[in-house]
């Protein structure tokens, strides 16, 4: 049995995100933590929680059925929020929050195959009802393909050579659990490789089973038109990437990766993206929530605001 996944940054979350009464998106509904929170201290908000994860909606459903029908639940990724909003009869958002990552229920259960420290069948998907399992998509992957995934998605140096390892590995059907993925990684390395060498491989193939670039981009594509004009937007990233991507995008710098470096305008911040930001600064946990709850880390919070027009 998992333990319930502790809401990071809890207070400051509630900080930007009350925003009086209206319709809130938790798109990362996980545990229903943070969503519990704010149906409590905002009491005429209206949750929509969406999640991929069947067994996390399970769970919220449960937890927030206190709330009657002040709450509802539905399943869905990033790309799907769109069409569960229409469905739900089109009202614009006052508030969303995207709690990126995993929850510790999933990373607990050695089913699943997230953590790199369980043994477990190597799976990695948030949604276990859909798509193709990390041992599947690894056994049909070319060199370049996961030399790119580890390289964009993990930071992991010497990507080439360690994917070559991995795929021989893969294709011999040798990397069906999250053990043999260790040990291949060590072997590749020449050696027991540094646990945050593992951590980094487990985040990129993670990513990649999950697609969770494209989902987080494709939600940076429609929050302009969800939200209400003076809605709020709350986002907690978990690795650099994609708080840089968010960042940039709700700052509104419209090119995503320029073919090349443009001479910046001193003074010239891009100011014509709908949003202003509220954080001046990325929002970190204090030591005392590190300490309490290691997970929280590397967790880096920003929130911003639709403009009214
Ligand atoms: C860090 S947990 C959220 C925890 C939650 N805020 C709480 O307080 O309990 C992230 C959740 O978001 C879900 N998730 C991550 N990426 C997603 C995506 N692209 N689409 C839908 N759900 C996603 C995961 O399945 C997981 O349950």
């Amino acid at each position: 049995m998992s333990a319930r996944h502790e809401p990071v940054l809890l207070a400051e979350v509630l900080s930007f995100l009350r925003n009086g009464p209206g319709l809130y998106l938790d798109a990362t509904l996980g545990d229903g933590g943070h969503a519990e929170a704010l149906l409590a201290a905002e009491p005429g908000a209206r949750l929509l929680g969406c999640d991929r994860d069947p067994a996390a909606l399970a769970f919220a459903r449960g937890r927030l059925t206190g709330f009657g029908d002040r709450v509802a639940v539905a399943h869905a990724t990033f790309r799907e929020v769109p069409a569960v909003l229409i469905e739900a009869g089109g009202e614009k958002l006052t508030g969303a929050l995207f709690d990126l990552g995993l929850s510790s229920r999933q990373i607990d259960d050695p089913s699943r195959g997230m953590g790199f420290m369980t043994a477990g069948p190597l799976d990695l998907r948030m949604d276990p009802s859909r798509g193709r399992t990390a041992a599947e998509r690894l056994a049909g992957a070319g060199e370049e393909e996961l030399a790119a995934v580890l390289r964009e998605h993990g930071d992991v140096t010497g990507a080439a050579r360690l994917a070559r390892a991995l795929a021989a590995e893969a294709s011999h059907g040798r990397l069906r659990t999250t053990a043999q993925l260790r040990e291949a990684i060590d072997r590749a390395h020449g050696g027991r490789a540094h646990p945050r060498r593992h951590a980094q491989v487990f985040q990129a193939l993670r990513i990649w089973v999950n697609d969770e670039a494209a989902d987080l981009e494709a939600a940076l594509q429609w929050l302009p038109g969800a939200l209400r004009p003076g809605g709020v937007v709350v986002t907690i990233a978990f690795h650099g990437g994609e708080d840089r991507r968010i960042k940039q995008a709700l700052r509104g710098a419209r090119v995503m990766r320029p073919a090349r470096r443009l001479p910046e305008i001193p003074g010239e911040r891009p100011s014509e993206g709908p949003w202003e930001e509220l954080t001046r600064r990325v929002v970190t946990p204090s030591p005392a929530e590190t300490a309490r709850n290691p997970r929280a880390r590397s967790a880096r919070l920003r929130a911003f605001r639709r403009k009214q027009s």
